[in-house]
């Protein structure tokens, strides 16, 4: 049964309550946060796409939306809830959802014979996760983009912008002040 979008608000503070660690906001992203993310996917481009950190699945519907219908979108949910409702909601071959961390993508491209991917669009709230695993994620991140894919990330603070600098050795940050909290999106070229 497909929710309303204040019901489905309510389900994401109750997790995010639950586990406000983890899951780092108190709101789902915005349609103008959203629509902003995926407008730096160009589905020409875009034959595997990884989400990390889908949550309900508000950016899993706008990411399938873009994408061609031969592309794959692969996400990794840590939150048990979440993987659930994200399998209830989404009836689309495309999509495939892994209830794993985000520092075990490779284990799962070997095992699904997936070679790299072109885009990596994440909401893991790295701001308040440990640094080591932080760094461990994000360096998994650049090693399983191809040449000139690109890392999308979505933060409500400017804090990890070096580090991002530092990884992927450019970064480019847009504004969306459209959502609860405001936001940044942070976008990262791999160079090699
Ligand atoms: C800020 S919420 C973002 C939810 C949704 N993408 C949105 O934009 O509203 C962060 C999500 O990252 C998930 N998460 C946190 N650490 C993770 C990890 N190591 N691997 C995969 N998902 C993780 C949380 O469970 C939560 O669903």
């Amino acid at each position: 049964m497909q929710q309303t979008p204040l019901y489905q608000r309510l389900d994401f503070l109750r997790e995010s309550i639950r586990n406000l660690r983890l899951t780092g906001s108190v709101a789902p992203s915005s349609q103008f946060l959203c629509r902003a993310i995926v407008a730096k996917i160009n589905p020409e481009k875009a034959a595997v796409v990884v989400e990390l950190g889908p949550g309900d699945g508000v950016i899993t519907r706008y990411i399938l939306e873009r994408l061609h219908p031969d592309a794959r979108l692969v996400i990794f949910e840590i939150n048990e809830i979440f993987v659930e409702k994200i399998r209830a909601t989404f009836d689309d071959p495309r999509l495939l959802v892994i209830h794993d961390s985000a520092e075990h993508i490779g284990r799962h491209f070997k095992a699904l014979n997936v070679e790299k991917a072109d885009y990596i669009v994440s909401g893991i709230p790295f701001v308040v996760l440990p640094e080591s695993l932080t760094r461990r994620i994000t360096l998994e991140c650049r090693r399983w983009l191809r040449a000139e894919g690109r890392f999308i990330q979505f933060h409500y603070s400017p804090l990890l912008i070096p580090f991002y600098r530092r990884v992927f050795g450019n970064v480019e940050v847009e504004l969306v002040p459209l959502n609860i909290p405001p936001a940044i999106i942070i976008s990262c070229e791999k160079k090699e």
